[in-house]
């Protein structure tokens, strides 16, 4: 393990200011700093605000993984950025900043795609990706469903939302509730005491015949139930209408992703992203991933949501397999494609 070259991860496509250090797969620092309480009262992130948030945050960050490892900057081997898609300002940040890391230490710079990393970051966790594999990211701003042969190569997308993120629709959900933002962990919370069959919320493009989905119907006929109860005088429960949302939405995402693995005879499902997180999903994936014979593979929660550590893991795997790395006139691309892993 010694030999295998330290990779220092930044990323920056949203609001989080991710710091990874990692050798080999052996992760060693994961330092995060968040800028979502400035966006909170916003209801959602304010690109600006998060630009600005990196910025400042960016060099304590660096230092706080190097001192949580107990490593210098001279021990790092290469540097590897989130290079897209995301948000382009805050993107910029953490290139630019990347840049001057690599050209300081006079190390190789790789700059990454952030849905690749998802995937990547599994392996700190659980060891090297079966090749191929499954993945479905899921989070606020994402919902794919990928085909991965080799994660530091070859990426194919199978199917994306056609709308909302399922953690956009997470999120306005919990609006139209009074939760809090982001609100995610808050419908996971609020479901456990309510029942996910108490309502029938539409299960979007479930039998279309492809692997694309849709959240923006479900998350609108979430608002008009609550709506339609409160205009006639009734209670509205909220438990019960997150449980049941929060099921039509897990419902919808396993099948897609079994259907997934089913159609490229594919044994092996990675789930990853913030709505990863999702107790229900977790549970639901595991039970349905045991009776179709898939093995399923989620990152731990804080594996899952954007961290630094999933950019180190995949600039990890681009060393070993000995990409050529990127120049220093590498853009920021706020619309990466997922075939595009490496810039
Ligand atoms: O991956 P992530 O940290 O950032 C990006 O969007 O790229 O994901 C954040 C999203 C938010 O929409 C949040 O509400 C959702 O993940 N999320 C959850 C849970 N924890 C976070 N959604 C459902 N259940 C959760 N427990
Ligand atoms: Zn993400």
């Amino acid at each position: 393990m010694a030999d295998e070259p330290l990779v220092l991860g930044i990323e920056t496509s949203c609001d989080e200011t991710g710091i990874g250090i990692v050798r080999g797969h052996t992760l060693l620092a994961n330092t995060i700093a968040s800028s979502m309480d400035e966006h909170a009262r916003f209801g959602g992130v304010v690109p600006e605000v998060a630009s600005r948030a990196h910025l400042e945050a960016m060099t304590p960050t660096v230092e706080a993984a190097l001192s949580e490892a107990g490593l210098a900057f001279s021990d790092i081997d290469a540097v590897a950025v989130t290079a897209g898609p995301g948000l382009a300002g805050a993107l910029l940040v953490g290139v630019a900043a990347a840049k001057s890391y690599a050209l300081g230490l006079g190390v190789p710079l790789y700059g990454v795609n952030h849905l690749a990393a998802h995937v990547a970051v599994d392996q700190l966790e659980h060891g090297p990706l079966p090749k191929p594999c499954v993945a479905m990211l899921v989070s606020g701003g994402h919902s794919s469903l990928l085909l991965v042969p080799d994660v530091a190569e070859d990426v194919i997308s199978l199917g994306s939302t056609v709308d909302d993120a399922a953690g956009e629709a997470f999120d306005k959900v919990a609006r139209v509730l009074g939760l809090p933002f982001p609100g995610g962990p808050h419908i996971d919370r609020a479901a456990r005491e309510g029942s996910g069959e108490a309502i029938a919320f539409p299960r979007g493009k479930l039998d279309d015949g492809t692997l694309d989905f849709s959240f923006s119907g479900l998350k609108t006929a979430v608002a008009r139930w609550v709506e339609a109860r409160e205009a006639s005088g009734q209670a509205v429960h909220v438990p019960d209408v997150a449980a049941s949302f929060q099921e039509a939405v897990v419902d919808v995402l396993t099948r897609k992703a079994l259907q997934a693995c089913r159609k490229y005879g594919v044994d092996d499902l990675l789930i990853g992203g913030g709505v990863a997180a999702n107790s229900r999903l977790r549970a639901l994936a595991r039970e349905r991933c045991e009776a179709a014979g898939v093995r399923l593979r989620v990152p731990r929660p804080g594996l899952c949501t954007d961290n630094g550590a999933m950019v180190a893991a995949l600039g990890s795997d681009l060393v070993a397999a000995g990409v050529t790395p990127s120049t220093l006139e590498i853009p920021a691309d706020s619309s990466l494609p997922i075939t595009t892993v490496h810039v």
